[in-house]
């Protein structure tokens, strides 16, 4: 009997795929920095990337995990890295992550630079791995928009082929079922279509029924509309970049691997809102 561990469970992706797992008879281990919020009766445990010593004692026994990026932090790529090692202390045989399509560390959008590293240390560790390399998630798009609706970005005319979290969760439930089939693959998760900002804000509209608009911003627009955060450089830059990684066409590729795997479609931008606080 194979035991599943899923990360982030207090999160989206982590909730769906823990969801999709238990309607398919399995009973994965779920796993959190506060498991307290969890309303579960499934196994949990804390697991905090930073503290090695939670990691391995809550996947003490595990044999394949969903590894959940973390959250945007300065230390997020060493936080990984004590994941990945304590991981492999802890005796897990499989990794499944959530990366970024395009992954590198040159890629236009820098948050995918400690995906790549995050790949490449799993890869080290000796772990077998499948990378789940996900385009921006549709329904995070609305989250965009300030309160009159639009959205702010150097995206020029460029495309994004956003994928739905319920697709992604719904690819990791598929792999994390059936592990050793999906030993060493790297999928691209996207959507079935790349649209633009404009046709994004439009589906936003329609579906929430408030207006939403595309607003292309310069660089020094961007910097400038985002100082009033506070955020340091660091995040700022990935904030920016979302945009030009879309205007230099980096998230435009559509991939098959959603339809692949699970055998339909992919969730359009506008199915992938719909039922969401988008
Ligand atoms: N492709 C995209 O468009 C996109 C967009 C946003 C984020 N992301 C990345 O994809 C990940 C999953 O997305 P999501 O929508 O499920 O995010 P989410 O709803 O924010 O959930 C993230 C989950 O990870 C947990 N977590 C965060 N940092 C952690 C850490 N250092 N150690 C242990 N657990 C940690 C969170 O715990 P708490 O609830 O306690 O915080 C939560 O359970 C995000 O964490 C982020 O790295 C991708």
């Amino acid at each position: 009997m194979t035991t599943i561990a899923v990360t982030g469970a207090t999160g989206s992706i982590g909730r769906l795929t823990a969801d999709l797992l238990t309607g398919a008879g399995l009973r994965p281990r779920l796993l959190a920095p506060r498991p307290q919020r969890l309303d579960t009766d499934l196994p949990t445990a804390r697991c905090d990337y930073a503290d090695g010593s939670s990691v391995r004692a809550a996947l003490a026994g595990v044999d394949v995990a969903l590894f959940v990026s973390g959250r945007e932090d300065a230390d997020r790529l060493s936080q990984h890295r004590t994941f990945v090692d304590a991981a492999r202390d802890a005796g897990v045989q499989h990794l499944v992550y959530t990366s970024f399509v395009g992954a590198s560390p040159t890629s236009g959008f820098t948050l995918g630079h400690d995906h790549a590293a995050t790949e490449a240390s799993i890869v080290e560790s000796g772990l077998t791995a499948t990378f789940l390399r996900d385009n921006f998630y549709a329904e995070v798009f609305g989250h965009f928009a300030d309160g009159s609706g639009a959205i702010r970005g150097p995206a020029g005319r460029g495309r994004v082929a956003a994928v739905s979290q319920r697709d992604v969760a719904a690819v990791a439930a598929h792999v994390l079922g059936d592990p050793a089939r999906h030993a060493d693959a790297t999928y691209d998760l996207t959507g079935p279509e790349a649209l633009s900002l404009d046709e994004i804000a439009a589906h936003l509209s329609a579906v929430t029924g408030r207006p939403h608009r595309f607003v292309d911003e310069t660089l020094d627009e961007a910097r400038a509309s985002r100082a009033g955060h506070g955020a340091p450089d660091w995040q700022v830059d990935a904030w920016i970049s979302t945009y030009t990684a879309i205007r230099d066409g980096e998230l435009a590729a559509v991939s098959g691997d959603v339809e692949r795997l699970l055998g339909r479609p992919a969730l359009t931008f506008r199915d992938a809102l719909v039922g969401t606080d988008a």
